[in-house]
């Protein structure tokens, strides 16, 4: 039997290790210089000025929505097609969800759908103030940022990008309201913070990790203080310290806490692995192109029983998964196909059962008609890609596919 394919997974080289063992070996496991080290380095890729690195994706999502002004009393949309952290951040910040639909061939919200989403909320809760969307760029192809953000301005509401799966993708956006130009995701043009996780399956690895990126200077320096308990050194613009202890304390390392913060700490081995991981990026994401290209030239030998989702020629995806909509006329369930294919040594995942349909969510708010999440779902199988595959193994995968699918319709 060949190698298992897994639907995703990290790629790790000696190089990395080598990062890791030296930071083991040197002075500082926790904050020290990698974390500092890593956070510029990927702002200067993303071209953004402030990146605070964090503990996971969805520490970034929590921090960011706090730093928005999410709180108890107030609201945030949430599109239901996404993994439950997204909406998770916003219920930890103690503000109430509301789930918007999306396209059921791409998984991503569109306008139309904010605006909806915007409406029943208006309904739900007339006397709570809408503070943020938090748009998800699903599968690493952005939504539509441009059209969104007209729609959160008229709202008077910002975008919390939740770029977990989209590290090295680009998007041809309008810039400082001029013409459309490609950026990095992350470059927050449209966005007021966006999100990142270096989860193993992710476009680069800290094994758990994540980063929030924004223009706002106050609210960069809130995150940071955040992500450590709400402490501020003294001595720092701003720091508040307890009374009698002088504006630069009594002793170095002093500090005040003015508000409830938490250990969203990454550590320096992490970043040093983060680091070096980054460094490979611009690979990485050629790789899941090529893997992707040679996925939409092989599938079409499968008739219609399997379709592409929709991809847009205004974003440069990083292919953090690629998903395929099972037809209408496939004969089997797709339970039946993802274990017909797991025998053959091919692992699949379906990302995502739709938010508002988990029982907490459904407690919670009931389940609202989201038809579009609904579609999607049903029909989506996200197939192995990762970058240690070759395009042979793609080849093996749609073959194997074939054989599960024609096998069921022969
Ligand atoms: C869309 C999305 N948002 C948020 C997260 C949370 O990231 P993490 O696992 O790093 O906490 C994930 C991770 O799977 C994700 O896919």
């Amino acid at each position: 039997m060949p190698p298992f394919l897994s639907y995703g997974r990290q790629q790790i080289d000696d190089d990395d290790v080598a990062a890791v063992a030296a930071c083991l070996r040197s002075d500082w496991l926790t904050t020290g210089p990698q974390i500092d080290a890593f956070e510029a380095e990927l702002a200067q890729r993303l071209s953004v000025p402030h990146v605070i690195v964090c503990s996971s994706g969805t520490s970034a999502l929590h921090l960011a929505c706090l730093a928005a002004g999410l709180g108890p009393g107030t609201v945030a949309i949430v599109p239901s097609l996404t993994f439950v952290a997204t909406a998770n951040a916003v219920r930890f910040a103690g503000a109430e969800v509301v789930f918007s639909d999306v396209d059921p061939l791409s998984g991503l919200m569109r306008a139309q759908d904010l605006e909806n989403a915007i409406a029943r909320q208006r309904d739900a809760y007339p006397d709570l103030p809408l503070i943020a969307a938090l748009p998800v760029h699903m599968n690493g192809q952005t939504a539509d940022m441009d059209a969104l953000r007209d729609v959160a301005n008229n709202a008077g509401i910002r975008l919390i990008e939740d770029a977990c799966h989209a590290l090295g993708a680009e998007h041809e956006i309008a810039v400082e309201g001029a013409s459309r130009e490609w950026r990095p995701v992350g470059s927050c043009q449209a966005g007021w913070a966006a999100c990142f996780s270096f989860h193993p399956v992710k476009s680069i690895t800290t094994g758990e990790g994540g980063a929030v990126v924004l223009r706002d200077d106050a609210a960069a320096a809130r995150i940071r203080r955040l992500r450590n308990h709400g402490l501020e050194p003294a001595g720092q613009e701003d720091a508040r310290l307890p009374e009698g202890l002088g504006p630069n304390g009594d002793y170095p390392g002093a500090y005040g806490m003015s508000e409830i913060g938490f250990n969203y700490r990454i550590t320096d081995i992490q970043c040093a692995l983060g680091r070096s991981q980054l460094a490979k990026l611009d690979g990485f994401v050629a790789r899941r192109r090529a893997l992707a290209a040679h996925y939409d030239t092989a599938l079409p030998r499968l008739g219609d029983l399997v379709s592409r989702i929709n991809w847009d020629a205004r974003c440069r995806p990083a292919y953090h998964l690629y998903p395929v909509q099972i037809g209408p006329d496939a004969g089997l369930a797709r339970g039946a196909i993802m274990q017909g294919l797991r025998e053959q040594g091919i692992g699949t995942q379906v990302h995502y059962i739709p938010v508002h349909r988990q029982p907490y969510y459904a407690d919670r708010y009931g389940v609202a008609e989201l038809p579009g999440a609904d579609a999607y779902f049903d029909r989506v199988i996200s197939l192995p890609i990762f970058v240690d595959m070759t395009l042979a193994d793609v080849d093996r995968v749609v073959d194997a596919l074939g054989e599960v699918l024609v096998g069921a319709a022969a």
